[in-house]
């Protein structure tokens, strides 16, 4: 009796219990996060690629690969350098073919600015994890940055420099996108502060001969020199340079942002860098439990590597994205909630913690003021002062 009863129960609930199982079936494989990463992994700046990369996979070895229940997919893509046009290519295919959800990524300013047509176009969300020129963030609606903007670092350092005794500096800066904002923004806020620039060169962004530019240095026998060519190879052939042509000897002040002395290449470029003050927003040594534990877990995960400024722009992208993502419960049908969501985000970043601007969706943070030391046998970027809540004066205007 009791028997019958039970199944007759379960006859009529039956219907009820498939629909349910049918439900659960369709949130367990409901459709996955895609995230098209363009980054340049092959070719002469491949180093920069590697490094936000990795900061990539530690965020999400660290928190898993789901998020409100939605498993994030990463689609990577080989922009090969500062190449826009194959950088709009990627970015077309992995939305149209793809359809990603993010576009993320972009060591280089060309190439986050041909992709930013597709973001605006297409209203795709784009984080862009390195590519610091000022401009970027307002040629899509979609687009977030947590890196930084040369001007952001530059005008520290610029006015640091003329409180402290530097009255005459030389510009040496690569003729794209970052070199401009970066000579743009020094001499502005270093004359406005008393100083004056004696001498400037644009250099080209690919194979420049240092050699020649550092001659003309030379001869003008400025006080100081200021210096901007991107993080990868660049940095130490130049102040290689410098040292070979005498100069540091000579007691010349080497000022410079952070991307010349990049951690990662700064042990290979030996004593010619010591003595240089930068500005940067993150260094290798900065003193915070939460930056020695990114350290160790970094230096674990990738061996012996140290993580530079590229690898936390990969693992705050990451942070910014999980965060978007839990705040919009993994419903990326509306990019416009997804932007809301960055907008006046707060990270808290191994370089201390960081917030989007609502207003112009860029990143504002601690600058800090750096000398490269020899410190127990490394040589590394010093943090010696610092300005906080420093917003993209790019966009001040
Ligand atoms: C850029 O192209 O925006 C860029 C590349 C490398 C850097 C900084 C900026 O180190």
């Amino acid at each position: 009796m009791r028997i019958l009863r039970s199944t007759g129960v379960i006859r009529s609930v039956l219907p009820l219990m498939i629909v349910v199982l049918t439900m659960a079936a369709n949130t367990a494989h409901a459709e996955d996060i895609k995230i098209g990463v363009i980054l340049s992994y092959s070719g002469p700046f491949a180093d920069n690629g590697r490094q936000i990369q990795n900061g990539i996979d530690l965020y999400m070895k660290q928190h898993g690969d789901t998020v409100a229940g939605k498993k994030i997919v990463l689609l990577k893509r080989d922009d090969t350098g500062p190449v826009p046009d194959v950088a709009k290519r990627l970015a077309q295919e992995l939305v149209t073919r793809d359809k990603v959800n993010f576009l993320a990524g972009f060591v280089f300013t060309p190439n986050a600015l041909a992709a930013a047509e597709v973001s605006a176009e297409a209203k795709v969300p784009m984080v862009i994890m390195n590519a610091a020129t000022s401009i970027i963030t307002t040629k899509s609606p979609y687009i977030v940055r947590v890196s930084f903007t040369l001007p952001q670092v530059t005008v520290p350092l610029a006015q640091w420099a003329a409180a402290h005794g530097i009255k005459q500096v030389y510009m040496m800066t690569s003729d794209y996108g970052p070199g401009h904002d970066a000579a743009g923004a020094f001499e502005k806020a270093f004359t406005a502060a008393g100083g004056q620039i004696v001498g400037k060169v644009s250099m080209p962004l690919m194979s420049p001969d240092f050699a020649a530019y550092v001659q003309k240095v030379a001869d003008a026998k400025p006080q100081a020199v200021f210096l901007f060519v991107p993080a990868g190879q660049q940095p130490t052939a130049l102040m290689k340079t410098f040292a070979e042509q005498g100069l540091t000897r000579s007691g010349l002040k080497i000022l410079a942002t952070g991307d010349v002395t990049d951690d990662a290449v700064l042990q290979s470029m030996g004593d010619a860098a010591l003595g240089a003050i930068t500005s940067h927003h993150y260094s290798y040594v900065h003193d915070s439990p939460e930056n020695k534990a990114f350290v160790k877990a970094y230096v674990a995960a990738f061996k012996d590597i140290r993580p530079a400024f590229n690898a936390v722009g990969g693992y705050d992208g990451m942070a910014a994205i999980y965060q978007a993502l839990a705040a919009v419960k993994g419903d990326v049908s509306d990019p416009d909630k997804i932007m809301a969501a960055f907008k006046g985000m707060t990270i808290d970043s191994p370089r201390g913690p960081i917030t989007i601007d609502p207003a112009t969706r860029d990143v504002v943070q601690t600058v800090y003021i750096r000398r490269v030391e020899k410190v127990d046998g490394e040589i590394v970027n010093v943090e010696f002062d610092k300005v906080p809540n420093v917003k993209d004066p790019g966009k001040a205007k």
